[in-house]
């Protein structure tokens, strides 16, 4: 079924609201979700709503946060993003970042104590937006085994980068440090989809197709060891760095309901005219785009595309259209609605 935006935000808003969220935060958190599903990344829509309910609802997670800094200097910040929702703490951090980096030429900021962040790209795009480069990491449940090993100790820990890209869309790079989100396995496990090999190891460490069985072992690092040392550098930025939990310590946000989360996330954010004028930056990006775009495709490909360029495609025609949402997440949001007797379905 296909459901405008504006209609998938509105009711969501209406279930955050419920459980005690603010209009203004329950919207940040929303419009982070619908991102997703209008970019095609629809295992971080609005499929996690309902573990994010759960979570509050549980006292797992603070409805209404009242972030802190614990320490500042001119150029970065770190923050204790009181246990509220990973979208409400990170765009509190990247509007921070932006405005020091705007001041000061660049900035970083650290979050601890925040929960799942949602689709990266929405907070790296805010930055390109506003012609600077942005590059945001966040810690996630530990469900990645170190390469070569079977016990999951890191996250998919997604890293995005933001660029302003002149009359293109910004370039923007946002993936799991894991073959695929996890999120993915647990859309096929809900569907009952099998899933490619490659993806997870079981819990004996064997390569399985089945996604009921790949939520219980571990999911595979992209690359190998090179998504595996990507994985541990955010682990590094976002959780040993800020104080948040770290490697294991970071429990399950869809398997542990009793132990807040504590994630972490690191944002840093530059100034193009640091090094050149926007103009020029632009003039020279264009040119590598109009360079990559035009070389020759491979057999059976149509186009070649820039990171993020197929999601922002999708995004321009999601508005208009609307979004294309799985039956099964339709029904797990109404029956939710349900059980908190809000009258609304979608
Ligand atoms: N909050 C969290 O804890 C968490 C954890 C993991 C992932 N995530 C999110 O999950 C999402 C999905 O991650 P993923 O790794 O499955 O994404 P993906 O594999 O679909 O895409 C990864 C990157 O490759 C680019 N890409 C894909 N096909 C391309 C092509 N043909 N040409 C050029 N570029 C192409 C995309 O634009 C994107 O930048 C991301 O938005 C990420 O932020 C969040």
């Amino acid at each position: 079924m296909e459901y405008m935006h504006t209609e998938i935000k509105a009711f969501c808003n209406k279930i955050l609201m419920h459980v005690g969220v603010s209009e203004a935060n329950a919207k940040l958190v929303t419009d982070n979700l619908v991102t997703a599903d209008l970019r095609g990344v629809s295992s971080h829509g609005v499929a996690r709503l309902p573990v994010y309910i759960k979570r509050i609802q549980l006292g797992l997670i603070n409805p209404n946060p009242n972030p802190k800094v614990i320490k500042s200097t001119s150029t970065t910040v770190l923050i204790d993003g009181d246990n509220g929702l990973g979208q409400i703490n990170v765009t509190d951090g990247v509007n921070r970042a932006i405005s020091i980096a705007q001041e000061n030429g660049q900035s970083m900021v650290g979050i601890k104590n925040t929960n799942h962040i949602g689709i990266c790209a929405d907070y790296v795009l805010k930055v390109a937006k506003e012609g600077m480069i942005g590059f945001c990491v966040g810690n996630a449940s530990a469900h990645m085994a170190p390469w070569g090993g079977i016990r999951p100790i890191l996250g998919t820990n997604p890293i995005s980068v933001g660029v302003p890209a002149g009359r293109f869309p910004a370039i923007v790079l946002d993936m799991a440090t894991s073959t695929v989100a996890r999120g993915k396995i647990l859309l096929a496990a809900k569907k009952g989809d099998k899933i490619p090999l490659g993806w997870a190891l079981d819990k004996d460490g064997n390569p399985t197709e089945d996604a009921e069985k790949a939520r219980f072992g571990t999911v595979l690092p992209f690359g190998g060891p090179k998504g595996y040392g990507l994985s541990l550098l955010v682990d590094i930025l976002a959780g040993v760095l800020t104080g948040a939990n770290f490697g294991s310590k970071v429990p399950s946000m869809t398997e542990d309901f009793e132990t807040p989360l504590n994630l972490g996330a690191f944002i840093s954010v530059f100034r193009i005219d640091n090094f050149m004028s926007l103009k020029q930056f632009e003039e020279r990006i264009e040119e590598l785009i109009n360079e990559i775009k035009g070389s020759p495709a491979a057999p059976n490909v149509d186009e070649i595309y820039l990171p993020g360029e197929i999601e922002h495609n999708r995004m321009q025609e999601g508005l208009k259209k609307g979004i294309g949402l799985d039956e099964k997440v339709i029904n797990d949001l109404n029956l939710l609605a349900e059980s908190l007797n809000i009258a609304e379905r979608i």
